[in-house]
């Protein structure tokens, strides 16, 4: 925003007074025709958007990750190929329980959730400060939070619940020992490490699968509070987290972390003592090494919390070329979770916000919705398509099947089929008066295409039935070459009788 320009309302009219309302004499009352006054009130209304159902604390910040060793043998992506090479991030840090306003100092696990805007799309790592969770499987998900938010009559934080469900959920034991220790206090968000927790895949360019997790290791050292130390914080300062990053950056002493993976064959993986995709396990170090690749740096505070902080949306779904899913059931569920929760909670289009757009060209078939800045603009909203200048499918980004026992789960292509038998069967049993009838009608909604498209439609329905197609095309006063019938017949030898 320029300074010092014109007030205006928000269809941009000059408003000359913006501190009085329009009264019927100086005692009122208001007068309808305020709009100045009524936009205001009605905006105001709308002010705030649903908070993040978890984690809707937060602290956000810009920055840059490099590549200090390059991992092209286990992945393609492009943003990991070169040393010294750069790539635009975006980390929110959060707590989990509380809601927005919650003190930043209570213990808890910290959401550690980083945006890497690659040059081939968006990649979402959002991980916890904590390498395990406290579930294995999604379904328990849902129920696990109710306890750590409140109690549905006394509206309080309640041990009864939170005891509850840990002693009936063993599985909860490992995290439960991280959040009780002093890592479940962190002094700052800049003293804590990251942890992807999931396994990922990695696919490199000859098509081979490995195993991956993510570990973000605070060069800042780690730094915890006393649970008396939390206390008193939080006592002079809810706000303790996002005052320390925020300063910290505005003072230029930049936060980073050295980014490091550990990676598990797929044959390891096969023969490891653990379901190596449970999230309520690490990978031991000793057995899966930390190999460093790059160094993440916090450098850039945002200009506007509501627009780039609270509207940021991250979700483990976004994925270059090179990096995937792994089987863990927890991960495969929040696939789904979060875009689910972004369309709710931020609108239908929340990928065209500034903060969650891409740096690369997007390229779909999705159009409309509520907020649309007009993605696709006249182009062609439909796939597959004759334009040649519209977007078209990268068959070389084709990652290889991933087999599970005795299937293969992969995309398999359903367009080689026979499309014929059964439309020429039953053009076969029409009468001759339905015959005539359907081709007319044919016709009739076809001759509205253009030509290269009847053409095309044309072999298809002579493939299903000769008759099928010489009674559309004399319906439409096209003369069929009895040449391309014959290659037409050659180059598609689908049956044509029952
Ligand atoms: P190691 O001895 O090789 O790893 C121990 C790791 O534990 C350290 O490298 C450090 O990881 C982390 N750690 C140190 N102090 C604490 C603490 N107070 N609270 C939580 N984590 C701490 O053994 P393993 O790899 O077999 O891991 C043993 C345990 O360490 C695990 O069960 C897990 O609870 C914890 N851990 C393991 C990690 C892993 O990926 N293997 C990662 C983090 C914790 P870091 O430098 O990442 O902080
Ligand atoms: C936020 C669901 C497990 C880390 C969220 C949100 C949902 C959600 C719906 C809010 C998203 C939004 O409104 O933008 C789930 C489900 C899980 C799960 C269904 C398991 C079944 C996990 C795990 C981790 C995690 C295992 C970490 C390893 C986070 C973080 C955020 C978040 C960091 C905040 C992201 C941000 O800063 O915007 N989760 N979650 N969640 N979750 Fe999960």
């Amino acid at each position: 925003m320029s300074q010092g320009e014109n007030l205006t309302t928000a269809t941009g009219c000059p408003i000359a007074d913006n501190q009085n309302s329009l009264t019927a004499g100086v005692r009122g009352p208001v007068l309808l025709q305020d709009v100045q006054l009524l936009e205001q009130m009605q905006h105001f209304n709308r002010e705030r958007i649903p908070e993040r159902v978890v984690h809707a604390n937060g602290s956000g910040a810009y920055g840059t990750f490099t590549i200090t060793k390059a991992i092209p043998n286990y992945t393609k992506a492009k943003f990991l190929s070169e040393v010294g090479k750069q790539t635009e991030v975006f980390l929110r840090f959060s707590t989990v329980a509380g809601e927005k306003g919650a003190a930043d100092g209570e213990r808890d696990v910290r959401g550690f959730a980083v945006k890497f805007y690659t040059e081939e799309g968006n990649w979402d790592l959002v991980g916890n400060n904590t390498p395990v969770f406290f579930i294995r499987d999604p379904y328990k998900f849902a129920n696990f939070i109710h306890t750590q938010k409140r109690h549905p009559q006394t509206n309080l934080r309640d041990a009864n619940m939170q005891w509850d469900f840990w002693s009936l959920n063993p599985e909860s034991l490992h995290q439960v020992t991280i959040l009780f220790s002093d890592r479940g206090l962190p002094a700052s968000y800049r003293h804590m490490n990251g942890y992807g927790s999931h396994a990922l895949s990695f696919v490199n360019a000859a098509g081979e699968r490995f195993w991956c997790k993510f570990h973000f290791k605070t060069r800042q050292g780690i730094k915890n509070l006393t649970g008396e130390e939390s206390a008193n914080l939080i006592g002079i300062d809810r706000e303790s987290h996002q005052r320390d990053l925020f300063e910290a950056i505005q003072r230029g002493e930049f936060p980073s972390w050295t980014v490091k993976v550990q990676v598990m064959t797929e044959e390891q993986a096969r023969t490891f003592k653990w379901n190596p995709f449970d999230l309520t396990k690490v990978w031991p170090h000793s057995e899966y090494p930390l190999m460093e690749i790059g160094i993440l740096e916090l450098n850039r505070n945002p200009q506007n919390y509501f627009a780039e902080v609270e509207q940021a949306a991250f979700s483990p779904s976004a994925f270059p070329p090179g990096i995937g899913p792994s089987p863990d059931k927890v991960l495969q569920a929040r696939l789904m979770s979060y875009p689910d929760a972004q369309r709710y909670r931020v609108g239908t289009n929340y990928q065209q916000l500034p903060v969650n757009q891409p740096r690369c060209p997007v390229m779909h078939y999705q159009r409309d919705g509520a907020m649309s800045t007009g993605y696709g603009g006249s182009s062609p909203n439909y796939y597959p398509n004759s334009d040649s200048n519209a977007p078209k499918e990268a068959p070389e980004y084709r990652e290889p099947g991933l087999a599970l026992g005795d299937v293969v789960a992969d995309r398999y292509d359903s367009r080689d089929q026979d499309d014929y038998t059964q439309a020429g069967n039953l053009w076969r049993i029409f009468s001759e008066d339905e015959k005539n009838r359907t081709a007319a009608a044919i016709a009739g909604a076809l001759s509205g295409a253009r030509q290269d498209i009847q053409m095309r439609q044309l072999c298809h329905f002579f493939r299903a039935d000769m008759d099928y197609g010489q009674r559309v095309a004399k319906a439409l006063n096209i003369e069929i070459d009895p040449a391309l019938l014959q290659q037409n017949q050659q180059d598609n030898p689908q049956p044509v009788t029952a």
